[in-house]
């Protein structure tokens, strides 16, 4: 059961196969490319990489917009190099998941031109019409700025489509059973190839109710029931992972109440108060969210991520405290996106202090959930804020001192190689850091290692526990026999702590997993420490027989 639920105590590494690693010179990363840089990955101790989309298409969101589900776009190679990927990733023990973007397609697919060319074609009715513009056509739009309507007049057959994204993504009208029959077969293709799973793009908008007349839209959750299913029988190990920033209250319904819908989610909500509580050392919105975000059903997980391919979305804080936010992260206009978040990376937006950097990804690593690491994090790579919109942090992989920092052997990348300042390629590269004990890059193997050896964080019951100050946040995980208490302090300055555990973990020591350094209660029962500025400790609570009753269980 434990290492069925594989997903439960994984490591997933996204990436993109275009800006990863270029093998034959043309400016694009390939899947030989990303063969090549598999053992770099199983070094890392990834468990699992998502894929960012790689099917054909136009390009004009990054992927996004699909013209043919069944193939691979030719920049990066065949179906036949996909499936020496999936294989060579298998045979290290890393599994595969990829994008399923079924919301909508590109204006480009097929379907779309004969449903635009014919209105008695038999995919007409596979995308959402109406004979005039509807009156909340102005409303809705995901990228407002840049988006400027949800229902766009197709020239051709005089009538306008519906798209909840930018207008050359008509959505697919998935209510209509022959496309959702044919969602199941390009799992069911994808399956068959080798991969373990889906990120499932948009969720919340592939089950709503579309169309002109649709006032108030619902879910039609059963939909994710069908998905599940469908993928269990195909091969029992396969997750679905829904992107759905949805209310917490809603999260429930994605993962079905006795965990037959999605098995995992981002856990969008806690990012934003994460976020919040780097910027303002003040931890009580993110005990909340914990708290807000804890129901799950016992198969059901939580993507822990810090950023993302997208802007740092913080539609969900208080104006206030999105306020604060953007003061601490992102104060200039041109690092704001879509007038509700930040499109920097990580790095840059921590001012490159390494102390927050690793405070953030301790985090990460430990948070209820499963890690979600994105490419580039693990040498802290910056961004390139000239590039519009989300391409600013979607720049090539940076491998080396050497021109295009390794990344292609071309002089025109397909996005511009970080080349300048102190994020260029020339000072962060995995060359460099692999040679530097202390590096970002070895740091971060020695956390994934360390969070897949603390399965409970991944499988257990997680309690905050007070300390009395808002700054330092302190998390005890409880599975099984087993406790590990995890604590980070969000303050600037050093700070001296005490706190009293449950009653069973106050006997023995609490074993620091990180660092060596020890700690027993007092006589009055709490435990007393001082945390460096940003400081973090991991403690497992029990004595060292924890590895025997790890085995007993
Ligand atoms: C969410 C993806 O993360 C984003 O990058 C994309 O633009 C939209 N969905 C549309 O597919």
């Amino acid at each position: 059961m434990i290492n069925d639920l594989w997903y439960k105590n994984a490591v997933v590494y996204c990436l993109s196969v275009e800006t990863f690693m270029d093998s034959n010179g043309d400016g694009v990363g390939d899947f030989e490319g990303l063969q090549r840089r598999l053992d770099y990955l199983a070094g890392l101790g990834v468990t699992a990489i998502w894929l960012m989309p790689f099917q054909t298409s136009p390009g004009r969101d990054d992927g996004y917009d699909v013209s043919d589900y069944y193939n691979v776009d030719p920049r990066y190679g065949t179906l036949g190099d996909f499936v020496e990927f999936t294989h060579g990733a298998k045979q290290r023990g890393i599994r595969v998941l990829i994008d399923l973007v079924v919301n909508h397609t590109s204006d480009e697919h097929p379907w779309f031109k004969e449903a635009r060319a014919d209105k008695k074609s038999r995919y007409r009715d596979w995308y959402v019409w109406s004979k005039t513009k509807p009156a909340a056509a102005d409303e809705g739009m995901v990228f407002p700025g840049v988006q400027t309507s949800t229902w766009t007049r197709d020239k051709q057959s005089g009538e306008y489509y519906f798209h909840r994204f930018y207008e050359f993504q008509p959505d697919l009208n998935t209510a209509n059973p022959l496309v959702q029959a044919e969602i199941l077969k390009i799992m069911g293709f994808w399956i068959q190839l080798g991969v373990s799973g889906f990120r499932m793009d948009a969720v919340p908008f592939v089950i709503s109710e579309k169309g002109a007349d649709v006032a108030q839209p619902k879910e039609q959750f059963d939909m994710l029931r069908t998905f599940r299913e469908f993928l269990q029988w195909r091969k029992g190990d396969s997750v679905i992972l829904a992107e759905a920033n949805v209310l917490p209250k809603e999260n429930i319904e994605y993962f079905g109440d006795d965990g037959e819908r999605m098995q995992m989610m981002f856990n969008f909500h806690v990012n934003q108060a994460l976020f919040y509580a780097m910027a303002s050392a003040d931890t009580r919105p993110l005990v909340k969210a914990l708290k807000d975000t804890e129901k799950l059903p016992k198969t059901g997980q939580w993507g822990i991520f810090l950023r993302n391919h997208d802007e740092l979305d913080l539609g969900r804080l208080t104006q206030s405290q999105r306020q604060t936010v953007f003061n601490a992260f992102g104060p200039d206009k041109g690092m704001q996106l879509y007038d509700r978040g930040i499109r920097r990376r990580l790095a840059p937006m921590l001012g490159g202090d390494i102390r927050r950097l690793k405070l953030a990804y301790s985090l990460m690593y430990s948070l209820p959930g499963t890690p979600v690491l994105r490419y580039g994090d693990e040498i802290g790579m910056g961004d390139d804020l000239t590039l519009p919109e989300r391409n600013c942090a979607r720049t090539p992989m940076q491998w080396s001192n050497e021109p295009q920092g390794g990344f292609t052997k071309s002089e025109k990348p397909v996005l511009p190689v970080i080349s300048e300042g102190p994020y260029g390629y020339g000072h962060v590269n995995v060359a460099f850091q692999r040679r530097d004990a202390e590096s970002m890059l070895n740091w971060t193997e020695r956390m994934v290692r360390m969070r897949k050896e603390a399965p409970e964080i991944g499988w257990g019951t997680c309690s905050a526990v007070d300390c009395g100050d808002p700054g330092v946040l302190i998390l005890r995980y409880a599975w099984r026999d087993n406790v590990v208490i995890v604590i980070h302090s969000f303050h600037d300055r050093p700070v001296e702590i005490a706190f009293r555990l449950p009653q069973d973990n106050n006997d023995g020591p609490l074993i620091d997993i990180l660092d060596g350094h020890d700690s027993r209660a007092n006589h009055d029962r709490r435990h007393h420490m001082v945390h460096e500025p940003y400081g973090f400790r991991w403690f497992r609570a029990g004595g060292l027989d924890y590895l025997l009753k790890r085995r007993r269980a």
